[in-house]
């Protein structure tokens, strides 16, 4: 398609494809371009969630003036946590999975390992009691479902059930925290602030859910395809081994190979022009993340996985005003975790044919057994 049809209208779905990659770069930048789904021609899925009753929209479907002034009040709290501190915690966690793995002769390298992980470390971000890590994970792991449309009306109903439960325990979490502030990223939202500006309780529980679900599954799948692309090109797995300095640079790589999210979308404000293409105003664009680092335009000899690649061009994070908001966090915790699993285990190998997850957006594994 890039190279064909670099704006492909799918008449079907009523939707607008772009796959060059400078298109997508000069897209995500626009400001002017739209996100809420409210302001689309026809429906999407987002769409139909945000007319759920009594469903508040998180940033991620907001556009400016509110997504500015919700954004700028979560990011103050997010950095005000300082993520650097969590460095060694990230280790500390990935060492504990690892220790449970020991005597294994193999293992499921997403539900061991790659899972766990980010939903440890956000629950600790966000202020989740130890005691309560346990049904927080399992959550977690149903709401991974949201994106999967296959499925049965049993799991469904599971989903929403544990969907709730996960709200109404961030409801009590935030009213324990208005009475008493701890050290936590929800005490933090709380007391954020922008002249007479504040979060309601309301928009701290929508973004905490945002979180886990924009930074749970795409984490996961960030080190999942780590795995599999070192799996698979032992050359580079050594190179790592040898100079462990390449470690942020192997994230990058596998950011631009292999992404977790494969597309964001966008609404056209006006009638604009895209390449040599109209799209009319109120139409939705998607934008291949996936084919911006496969784009040979932007990355030299883009088919080959190289971890040593001078600063692979890529937006696996996407771009302009909605720039992933946990970039910093999702690259440290890959940076520590990936090579912490190939030190421990170095003869790691496949076991089975990994299985792909059902999640349109998302690119990743559903399961992963290797052999230790
Ligand atoms: C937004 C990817 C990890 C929080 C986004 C967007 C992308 C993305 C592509 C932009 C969507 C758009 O423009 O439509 C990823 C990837 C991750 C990751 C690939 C891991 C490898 C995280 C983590 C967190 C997080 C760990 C937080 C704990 C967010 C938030 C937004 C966002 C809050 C919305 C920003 C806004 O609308 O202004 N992410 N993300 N993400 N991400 Fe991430």
């Amino acid at each position: 398609l890039r190279a064909e049809c670099p704006v492909h209208h799918d008449k079907q779905f009523g939707r607008y494809f772009l796959t060059n990659g400078k298109d997508i770069e000069a897209v995500l930048r626009n400001r002017a371009l739209l996100l809420d789904p409210d302001r689309a021609n026809q429906g999407t899925i987002a769409k139909l969630q945000t007319q759920r009753e009594g469903f508040i929209k998180s940033m991620l479907f907001l556009d400016d003036p509110d997504h500015h002034r919700l954004r700028s009040l979560v990011a103050q709290a997010f950095s005000q946590r300082s993520i650097n501190d969590i460095s060694l915690h990230i280790a500390q966690v990935a060492n504990e999975l690892l220790d449970a793995l020991e005597g294994r002769d193999r293992f499921d390298a997403i539900a061991a390992y790659a899972s766990p992980l980010p939903i440890i470390i956000i629950a600790e971000i966000l202020g989740v009691d130890p005691a309560d890590r346990a049904d927080f994970i399992a959550w977690s792991r149903t709401s991974d479902n949201a994106f999967n449309p296959m499925l049965t009306a049993e799991q469904q109903e599971a989903m929403l059930r544990s969907q709730n439960e996960l709200f109404d325990y961030f409801e009590r979490q935030i009213a324990e925290r208005r009475l008493s502030p701890r050290d936590d990223l929800i005490s933090a939202m709380i007391a954020a602030a922008d002249g007479d500006h504040r979060l309601s309780d309301q928009e701290i529980k929508v973004t905490c859910n945002l979180l886990l679900v924009a930074g749970n599954i795409t984490t996961t799948d960030l080190i999942g395809n780590a795995i599999r692309l070192l799996i698979d090109h032992p050359d580079q797995r050594q190179l790592l081994h040898e100079r462990p300095d390449l470690a942020a640079n192997m994230v990058e790589e596998v950011l631009r190979f292999d992404p977790p999210v494969t597309a964001s979308s966008r609404i056209a404000p006006e009638d604009m022009t895209v390449g040599a293409t109209l799209i009319p105003k109120g139409e939705v664009m998607f934008t291949a993340l996936q084919s911006v680092g496969r784009d040979p335009e932007l990355n030299p000899d883009a088919q080959r996985f190289d971890i040593t690649r001078d600063k692979p061009v890529h937006h696996a994070f996407g771009g302009g005003v909605h720039f992933c908001l946990g970039a910093q966090l999702a690259r440290m915790e890959a940076r520590i975790a990936i090579p912490l699993l190939f030190e421990r285990f170095p003869n790691l190998s496949l076991a089975a044919e990994p299985v792909r997850k059902i999640a349109p957006g998302f690119n990743g594994y559903g399961e992963l057994l290797v052999n230790v």
